[in-house]
């Protein structure tokens, strides 16, 4: 639906030209939900806004549904936007018009009745779980219900994608959780693409099916989000990898010979790390039954992505040490990535 062909940005700085984004190559598909995630200044935003010619490239084409829409003129362009809403981390509602006035904005001139503009804007309402605030000014409304109305404006066009930069990021984590579940059923209710972009791997794991990750302007690896964060690439990849697991803190622990992890004779610790699709949740009680190995659990970080487990276990193994190998072997064979941490 959307391609990227070599899409750069280079903005004139003050202290000479800023390449905020580079060489960009990105498809995203009819009904997907896209996720663009990368430290800030990486130029999500800048990208994000190459899509609906709000910021025009440099250089590179932008197709939307094979057109490059680059080569249109503004009236073509401006026909392209309205198939293509967009929301921010700070909302940019109008706060001198009461809700209905928000939502009721892109409505205006088309040849709409007064009682079709109301029928129409009580739907969206109803769509975000707003109903009935018609009357309501944004300063009477939390952040979470702000965020709402603004994607009722966005919807009010009807359009086929939905552009949401930082769309959670200046929420609660639960209002975020609310605030993802509605992108999720609108992207399943209404077939809406969206891409979203975030420096948050919350919001990734989440809601995506495919994620590109950026750093300083370039796409530095992308794919489907269980793959991408399964086997990370790159040393940027892994940070936002680290920053949602414990992993890091148990290794610093295991780096200052904490004795929380004093081991016994015939002990030692090893790591899990689920890199492809096929774990089953029986794993642990099938090693030990099979292997006549115990394993203690000391520290667990899976989550279910697409379905599939992602993470790992750090677990304590005790039994005879061909056993212990024997156990390691298998979990090799079914491409689970094992790690001895410490030996007794
Ligand atoms: N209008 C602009 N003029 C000059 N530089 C800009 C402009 N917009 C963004 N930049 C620069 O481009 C880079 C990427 O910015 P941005 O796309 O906002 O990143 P992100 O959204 O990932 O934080 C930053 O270095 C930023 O300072
Ligand atoms: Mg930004």
């Amino acid at each position: 639906m959307i391609r990227l062909e070599d899409v750069c940005k280079v903005f004139a700085g003050a202290q000479g030209p800023v390449e905020a984004v580079k060489h960009v190559h990105l498809t995203i598909e009819s009904g997907e939900i896209f996720g663009i995630i990368g430290f800030s200044g990486a130029g999500k935003s800048t990208l994000l806004r190459c899509i609906n010619l709000l910021e025009r490239p440099t250089s590179g084409r932008v197709l939307f549904d094979d057109t490059d829409i680059t080569q249109l003129s503004e009236a073509e362009v401006r026909a392209v936007r309205r198939r293509i809403g967009m929301i921010f981390q700070q909302f940019n509602l109008f706060n001198s018009r009461t809700v209905f006035g928000n939502v009721a904005f892109p409505l205006a001139g088309r040849g709409l009745s007064k009682n079709e503009v109301a029928a129409r804007v009580a739907e969206l309402l109803e769509l975000v779980g707003l109903s009935g605030r018609e009357g309501d000014y944004p300063s009477q409304l939390s952040g979470g219900q702000k965020q709402r109305v603004a994607i009722a404006r966005a919807l009010a066009s009807d359009p086929d994608v939905l552009l949401c930069d930082e769309a959670t990021s200046a929420l609660d984590p639960q209002t975020t959780q609310s605030i993802l579940q509605l992108l999720r059923e609108l992207n399943r209710k209404l077939g809406l693409t969206i891409v979203l972009i975030t420096h948050e791997m919350q919001v990734i794991k989440e809601i995506c099916h495919h994620v590109a990750v950026m750093e300083n302007g370039a796409v530095v690896e992308q794919g489907d989000v269980f793959s991408v964060f399964a086997n990370p690439q790159q040393a940027v990849t892994r940070n936002f990898m680290e920053m949602t697991s414990h992993v890091a803190g148990f290794r610093r622990l295991l780096k200052d010979k904490s004795p929380l992890l004093e081991l016994k004779p015939g002990q030692c610790i090893l790591s899990f790390r689920y890199l492809e699709r096929n774990v089953c949740s029986a794993l642990v009680s099938y090693l030990s039954r099979t292997y006549d190995v115990d394993l203690n659990i000391i520290f667990g970080n899976v989550e279910m992505i697409d379905g599939h487990p992602l993470g790992g276990l750090i677990v304590i193994a005790e039994g005879r040490e061909k056993s212990i190998r024997d156990c390691i072997d298998y979990l090799e064979n079914i491409h689970v990535g094992v790690e001895v941490l410490l030996n007794a």
